[in-house]
């Protein structure tokens, strides 16, 4: 969908009356559950975004009816800022979330979000709320971008206005311990033709039920494998994941069933940097048990936003755990997440320019 009108945009804010912040338990962060003072929103109607504002956090009303309710036409993006020693707020990627936003939004039928209003609503906003930025090592805000269907109208069609909005919180690591997954070989997250590379709200739907059952058996989630044969490995849970097989890096590649991760692109990157091997391409099921099983694995980890890099302690596959390394100083998990997080922190040459200064 295109937008006819391009009005001049801006955005006006409200700001709360009494900050939240005294409130918080910034020791003890849980993740998702903690929201800032304020919340960036825009309107899309006759072909065009309006009434940019930053209001304060709060509950929205809608009608029952309301499109998103009943059909899903939902996509949302996962970021982070990050504070350094010297109180300056970064963000990471950013431009990689505003186009994956409308990749995703392409693929539900939804209309672009014009770059200054996410650009611009994203950088007031944590403008704004930067005294929620945590400095605590380890604990970063999370930021949460989101369009969804906003019509009145329960017959199957795109909707006609949307609202774009995003708010943050402050977070802690999203898995408290290194991971146990067992490769998924009968319920699919995502099929050829699908939309399971779009960060779209039934995606998640669709993994929970096969990770509930694996929860049951002790496990955290599940290694997701192609809808078709269950033989190629694709993603777990939140996160795109990588293997070290005999000395290289290997991750699924790209398609309509993968999400295509910011953090997975940027360590392939920095593979790369390192003089690491790294191959995208299709990994089976067999070729991961037979490395599994002759010991060859030398180390796995799942990658997101959310995830950061997290270790992979135990696969399950056919009623066996194998246990692996843990991500200890020497491996390339270990180092590869230590350099995201000192290019995040300004420790080290940003040499892909990848921050970005918000405050
Ligand atoms: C992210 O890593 O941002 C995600 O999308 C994970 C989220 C579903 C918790």
């Amino acid at each position: 969908m295109t937008e006819t009108v391009e009005e001049k945009l801006s955005i006006r804010t409200e700001k709360v009356e009494k900050s939240r912040l005294p409130e918080v338990d910034f020791e003890n962060l849980p993740f998702g559950r903690v929201f800032s003072d304020h919340m960036f929103v825009a309107d899309y109607k006759d072909n065009g975004w309006h009434d940019l504002r930053v209001v304060p956090y709060a509950n929205i009303s809608f009608s029952p009816a309301m499109s998103t309710l009943h059909y899903a036409q939902s996509i949302f993006e996962g970021m982070k800022a990050y504070k350094r020693a010297d109180g300056g707020v970064y963000l990471f990627r950013p431009d990689e979330n505003f186009n994956r936003m409308n990749i995703s939004a392409n693929r539900m039928c939804m209309p672009e979000i014009r770059e200054e209003v996410f650009m611009d609503g994203l950088k007031e906003l944590i403008k704004l709320d930067q005294g929620w930025v945590p400095g605590q090592e380890g604990s970063t805000l999370y930021i949460r971008p989101f369009m969804f269907a906003a019509d009145d109208f329960i017959g199957v069609r795109p909707s006609d206005t949307y609202k774009f909005m995003i708010f943050t919180c402050p977070v802690a690591s999203y898995y408290a311990e290194p991971v146990r997954v067992r490769i998924e070989t009968d319920y699919t997250r995502a099929a050829k033709g699908g939309v399971g590379y779009a960060k779209t709200a039934g995606n998640y739907a669709a993994s929970l039920y096969a990770a509930r059952n694996a929860q049951k058996d002790g496990y955290h989630q599940v290694i997701w494998t192609d809808g078709a044969e269950h033989k190629y490995i694709e993603e777990s849970g939140t996160m795109n994941l990588f293997f070290k097989i005999d000395g290289t890096l290997v991750t699924a590649a790209l398609g309509d069933s993968v999400l295509n991760g910011i953090t997975r692109k940027s360590i392939i990157q920095l593979a790369k940097d390192f003089g690491q091997p790294v191959e995208e391409r299709r990994i089976s099921v067999e070729e991961i048990d037979k490395a599994l099983k002759e010991g060859r694995v030398e180390e796995a980890f799942g990658a997101g936003t959310a995830a950061v890099v997290s270790s992979i302690k135990t696969v399950g596959h056919q009623g066996t755990d194998y246990d692996l390394p843990p991500m200890v100083e020497g491996t390339f998990a270990y180092k590869v997440k230590e350099t995201l997080h000192n290019i995040r922190m300004g420790k080290v040459e940003d040499k892909h320019q990848w921050m970005v200064k918000v405050n």
